[in-house]
């Protein structure tokens, strides 16, 4: 059966005080609207429409990658406003629609399956998701009668009856589309807030004669983000959540509470992390890798046996069995190969370095192709830019670099050479040459008598 979904993204969340929308407050490194897009996927709904309108261009932007349509709500008169605006993705549509908020990034791909197939199976006009709070206060409240749900009605419009119900509603939804579009003619904005209500639609529906169904679930799962506080509160229940998974896949993290995985990174078994660690995006680690304290690893591939200190590692690879730290940084598009030694204050950029190569202090390499099993000296800098240009270095197999060189880029150095130390080179070093490049020293004698500056 066909299924789609809408995203309500549209409001600003005055709540949060940003000048940033509030669906594109990040949890566990991932905008909140994102995580909904990307829950959506999971459970295998191709068609998505995000309804946007504070701060839509900025919105777009940072969903463009995911592949959805969009609708505009110009002004927010209300959730059922704003699924109105989307009725041109609907039209023509049958099948189930499922609705959802921005702001609730917790909600787990297991509680949608479960939604979808209770509405599928027991073919509901719509089934709502629900939770079972101590203190309700706040949320619209499920009205149920001989346990049927019978309508919803916001906190602010309750009687006394409907505020001590305990069920809150969770903002999540399955409608039947074709019996959605025709309720959605009916709401009227004729409450307390004076906003077209979503939630009137279930109470239509019932009236209509209409089977409406509802799934509970934890209310962890359904938490909105309307302030910086449940911001934090939502990244701590994620990150519990991400360290778990991890943990009971063979991963071990020494204190889990100081650890900060972001929803898409795979790690494997074997793997020790201790805390301070910040790995974020689509980044992949192998097994037995040791992550020391304090690194920041952005979609990045970490082969196995690697071992991080202290470092900053972004959009690049590290292979096995390389060490990297402390105080390394390594930037974009750089390859670093096998057994290799990316040592302290060691900056690499857009670089690719061999297996075997041992880049150990106080380096900067940038757009440079070195080969394997060559060694650098202390202070090597690769002058890739002449201020106006970004050049490339060529550097072969088995070279030795020594401490201080200059690499004036453009420039190659060929296999099996040795640069001495303190030259600055300019010009091709061919395979098997040794090449110095610094002016020969010499030595005054009794310059310093001469000249009186002794010391006596
Ligand atoms: C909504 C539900 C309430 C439920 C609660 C759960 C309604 C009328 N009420 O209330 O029953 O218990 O969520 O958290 O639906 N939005 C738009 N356009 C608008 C208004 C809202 O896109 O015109 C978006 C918001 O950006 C947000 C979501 O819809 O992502 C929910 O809106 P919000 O105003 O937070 O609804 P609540 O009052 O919390
Ligand atoms: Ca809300």
């Amino acid at each position: 059966m066909y299924k789609c979904a809408l995203i309500l993204a549209a409001g600003q969340g005055k709540r949060i005080k940003s000048d940033l929308p509030k669906v594109l407050h990040k949890v566990s490194g991932k905008e909140m609207v994102n995580h909904v897009i990307d829950t959506m996927r999971k459970v295998d709904i191709e068609d998505i429409n995000v309804i946007i309108g504070k701060g839509s261009e900025l919105v777009k932007e940072k969903t463009s990658s995911r592949n959805v349509t969009y609708s505009l709500q110009e002004e927010q008169l209300g959730t059922g406003h704003a699924v109105k605006c989307a009725v041109d993705f609907l039209k023509g549509k049958k099948g189930t629609v499922g609705i959802f908020c921005g702001d609730a990034p917790l909600i787990k791909n297991e509680t949608v399956k479960k939604l979808l197939n209770e509405h599928i199976e027991k073919g509901n006009s719509a089934t709502l998701l629900t939770s079972i709070l101590k203190d309700a206060t706040g949320y619209g409240r499920v009205i149920r009668e001989n346990d049927e749900v019978l309508k919803i009605v916001e906190h602010k419009d309750c009687n006394e009856d409907e505020l001590k119900a305990k069920e809150m509603n969770a903002a999540m939804y399955c409608f039947d589309i074709e019996e959605l579009l025709e309720c959605l003619n009916k709401i009227t904005n004729n409450n307390e807030q004076g906003e077209y209500y979503l939630t009137d639609v279930i109470g239509i529906l019932k009236n209509n004669g209409k089977k409406v169904g509802a799934v509970v679930t934890d209310y962890e799962e359904t938490i909105g983000v309307n302030s910086r506080v449940q911001l934090a509160e939502a990244e701590e229940i994620l990150r519990n959540r991400i360290n778990l998974r991890h943990m009971e896949n063979g991963v071990t993290l020494i204190d889990p509470k100081g650890t900060y995985i972001g929803e898409d990174v795979e790690i494997g078994k074997d793997t020790i992390i201790y805390p301070g660690n910040v790995i974020e995006g689509k980044t992949i680690i192998g097994e037995r890798c040791i992550l020391y304290p304090n690194s920041r690893i952005n979609n990045s591939c970490i082969a196995s046996e690697v071992e991080i200190q202290s470092s900053v590692i972004i959009e690049s690879t590290i292979g096995d069995n390389t060490t990297v730290g402390p105080f390394a940084y390594i930037r974009p598009d750089s390859v670093i190969g096998k057994n290799a030694r990316i040592g302290d204050f060691v900056e690499i950029k857009k670089s690719t370095i061999g297996d075997n190569t041992k880049v150990s202090h106080l380096t900067y390499i940038g757009d440079a192709e070195v080969g394997s099993g060559c060694n650098f000296g202390c202070g090597t800098v690769v002058v890739n830019y002449d201020g106006k240009n970004k050049n490339k270095t060529q550097i072969g197999d088995n070279s030795f670099v020594g401490c201080n060189t200059n690499l004036i880029s453009p420039v190659k150095v060929g296999n099996n050479t040795y640069i001495a130390a303190g030259s600055t080179i300019t010009n091709e070093v061919k395979e098997g040459d040794l090449a110095i490049a610094r002016a020969k020293q010499r030595n005054i004698e009794g310059w310093v008598n001469r000249r009186g500056l002794t010391n006596k």
